[in-house]
């Protein structure tokens, strides 16, 4: 049994323009040690699916579906036994630190409440704990630190805060979405670097949302592809990379692993992605697609299984796409870089 296991899951909003389906029939699983790579172009709905893992959207949001963490089902769920699983079991890290941090108490009280939320300590136990995290992060003179505030700590050093934090009480599964977005280039590397130790250190579960090439590359297991709402693609690094299954990933990732650095970026498919308030029929990304035919435009394909086992993608033509021949009609004019 996987750690992690979504399916169909359905997100929608209702909004006064109508609602919004943002996540719509995704599946996927994490493992215990894995980490999985997220990858899509900006609204196509990573962090609203991890936001309903975490129990994190508003009241309003209509989910259904299932989500089981160790086999136990998290949709539906009161809110408050959902507190016990966000922070628990599953942590969250978010691109911008300081919007998490509050600036009138210490790193270090702040670290601690999050121990305490869960764990039932003593105040000095909780801020001993704090130091740990904090050494586990790699903050230098961490006994010391522990006493500051957010404001005295750069922006990468606030992230590693905010890491330290979402480990407060060891969870299983650490969701990092887009960490280092906000941070300078050689901040980024660091953070990511963190990351990896940590997850070497604690076997802890990863979910990496990510516009980094190579980070994907470089970090993850697996990888989820992501477009519209949808999940449209998963499989290994390498599969996703080498031997794509989904004209999509082959626009978006226009590389292969080899060619792929650090800090390289996803690249942008022309054109723009439909409305998720009213779908119309078919594949989401047949308006895009270089080899779009009739039956994308009537009939939508479901994520599906490849010749390659574990290896699923959502397209009609998934098992007859030459990948090198699609990457050449993404021609370089239909393509340009994602700046995020
Ligand atoms: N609270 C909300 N109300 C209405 N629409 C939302 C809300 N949160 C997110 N969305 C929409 O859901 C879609 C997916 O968003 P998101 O998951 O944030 O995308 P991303 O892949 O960039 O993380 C977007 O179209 C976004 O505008
Ligand atoms: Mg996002």
């Amino acid at each position: 049994m996987a750690l992690l296991e979504v399916n169909n899951l359905n997100v929608r909003f209702p909004t006064e323009d109508g609602v919004v389906h943002a996540v719509r029939n995704v599946s996927f699983t994490v493992d215990r040690g894995e980490v999985l790579g997220v990858v899509g172009e900006s609204g196509s709905g990573k962090s609203v699916t991890n936001l309903a893992m975490m129990g994190l959207l508003p009241r309003s949001t209509r989910i259904d579906g299932s989500i089981k963490y160790d086999g136990a089902e998290l949709v539906g769920l009161p809110r408050k036994r959902q507190t016990k699983y966000r922070g628990n079991e599953l942590g969250m890290i978010f691109q911008d630190p300081m919007t998490s941090l509050n600036p009138v108490y210490t790193v270090g009280w702040q670290i601690a409440e999050a121990v305490r939320a869960h764990q039932d300590v003593p105040r000095k136990a909780a801020k001993q704990r704090a130091v740990e995290l904090l050494e586990l992060v790699g903050i230098p003179q961490a006994s010391k630190r522990v006493d500051s505030y957010p404001h005295e700590f750069s922006g990468g050093m606030r992230q590693r805060v905010m890491i330290a934090m979402s480990m407060a009480n060891n969870p299983q599964v650490l969701i990092a979405d887009e960490p280092t977005t906000a941070l300078d280039v050689t901040v980024q590397a660091q953070i990511l670097e963190t990351l990896i130790d940590i997850q070497q250190r604690t076997n802890i579960a990863i979910i990496l949302i990510t516009h980094d090439l190579g980070v994907v590359a470089g970090m993850a297991d697996r990888v989820l592809v992501m477009y519209a709402g949808a999940a449209v693609e998963v499989g290994t690094v390498d599969e996703i990379f080498y031997r794509p299954r989904m004209p999509y990933t082959i626009g978006l990732l226009g590389a292969i692993p080899s060619e792929a650095s650090d800090g390289q970026k996803l690249r942008q498919i022309k054109g723009a992605t439909p409305s998720l308030i009213q779908m119309k029929p078919g594949c989401a990304f047949s308006s895009r697609c270089p080899l779009a035919f009739d039956r994308c435009l009537t009939e939508t394909p479901v994520l599906e299984a490849t010749d390659d086992e574990g290896h699923l993608a959502a397209c009609h033509l998934r098992n007859e796409l030459d990948p090198v021949s699609v990457r050449a009609l993404f021609s370089p004019e239909l393509i340009t870089e994602v700046g995020a």
